[in-house]
């Protein structure tokens, strides 16, 4: 196999097999490793030009109900500092953000029991009511079929839900046993109701392999989500994965533009975490294909209790309040920001 004809191939018909997605990740090697991030960055252009949209991300709990080993918020970690927002917090966030320009406000939080359907739907009817050209995205995990439902219902446009893994056995090795075809549900479920859906997966999992990463390329594919986060897998102390390594930039980067290829207009942000394990994570996400940023707009005071991982980026590219700072330094990185939902091409 000849690992640029196999990228050639991804660019001109946005797919290609297992057999070629495992020899491009197998051999990849720094030239073709170029060769891949210029044809993800002309696969961006052709959608979206060198735009960057923005999303203000309010953690709304450090509750959760889950336990998954990778995670700090886990429910075994003693460690961890709990809060909740109330619907008041929420909606305050939300308008501060709304007048720094995010028109996208992204709801995020562990698996807490507080928020009920009833919470919820209350929460989405006065954000919608208050800013009733702003998209609302959700990001609070498991729910019924019932409950996506209701939720979009009220107004939520878009739930994030990232798969995870797309390997079963790597899949419930992290989380405890959990079921992983009920989580494929809530994706298929979440599409079928209309939400811009959003699955993802991380990079740099003990012991994954560059096949489970084929079945994580192959099942988002399938699946076509309107966005896919993914980020490296970055160890936190009070975890059992605590003395694990963490993935890397490089790798994350290839993924990125690859899932840029095989989905030309996914909504594919540059995350907090790359963000946090590099300090140029950000932009070489934006260069490999990623189109989305996604700055903390929490209070404060909560900001360090929300910790999925350490050293979490705190730095002012990932604060909401920077806007006009955040936007001078994509310019400069040769990117635009832009005021706008920011929605998927195909939901317009
Ligand atoms: N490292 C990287 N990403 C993590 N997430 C949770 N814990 C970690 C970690 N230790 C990711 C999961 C989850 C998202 C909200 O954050 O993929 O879906
Ligand atoms: Fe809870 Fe999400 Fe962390 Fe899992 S990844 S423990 S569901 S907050």
């Amino acid at each position: 196999m000849d690992i640029k004809a196999i990228i050639q191939k991804l660019y001109d018909t946005n797919d290609a097999s297992r057999e070629e997605l495992l020899y491009l990740l197998d051999n990849i090697d720094d030239d073709s490793k170029k060769f891949l991030i210029d044809k993800a960055y002309k696969t961006r252009y052709k959608y979206f030009k060198n735009t960057v949209f923005i999303r203000g991300l309010i953690e709304i709990s450090s509750y959760c109900k889950k336990d998954c080993l990778y995670c700090g918020l886990r429910r075994s970690n003693k460690n961890a500092e709990r809060y909740r927002l109330d619907t008041e917090d929420i909606i305050e966030c939300a308008k501060r953000g709304d007048k720094l320009g995010y028109k996208t406000i992204v709801l995020q939080g562990g698996e807490d029991a507080f928020y009920t359907d009833e919470k919820m739907i209350e929460i989405i009817k006065v954000i919608k009511k208050e800013l009733p050209t702003s998209a609302l995205t959700l990001s609070i995990g498991e729910r019924s079929y019932d409950s996506y439902k209701k939720l979009y219902e009220a107004g939520a446009d878009r739930f994030l839900l990232r798969h995870e893994s797309a390997t079963k056995s790597l899949y419930e090795s992290i989380h405890n046993n959990e079921s992983f075809e009920e989580r494929r549900r809530c994706l298929r479920d979440l599409k079928e109701i209309g939400f811009q859906a959003g699955a993802g997966f991380m990079v740099g999992l003990p012991n994954q392999t560059n096949e489970d990463l084929v079945n994580d390329l192959r099942f988002v594919k399938e699946l076509e989500p309107a966005m896919c986060g993914i980020g490296p897998f970055i160890p936190h102390k009070y975890t059992p994965l605590r003395d694990c390594s963490a993935g890397t930039t490089e790798k994350t980067v290839i993924l990125l533009a690859i899932t840029r290829l095989l989905l030309p207009k996914v909504l594919l942000p540059a995350t907090t975490a790359l963000a946090s394990i590099d300090s140029n994570g950000r932009n070489e996400g934006l260069r490999a294909g990623a189109n989305v940023i996604m700055p903390n707009l929490s209070p404060m005071s909560v900001r360090k209790k929300y910790s999925l991982y350490n050293n979490k980026a705190f730095i002012l590219d990932e604060d909401a309040e920077y806007r006009n700072s955040i936007e001078e330094k994509l310019k400069e990185a040769g990117f635009e920001l832009v005021v706008s939902r920011g929605d998927n091409p195909d939901f317009v």
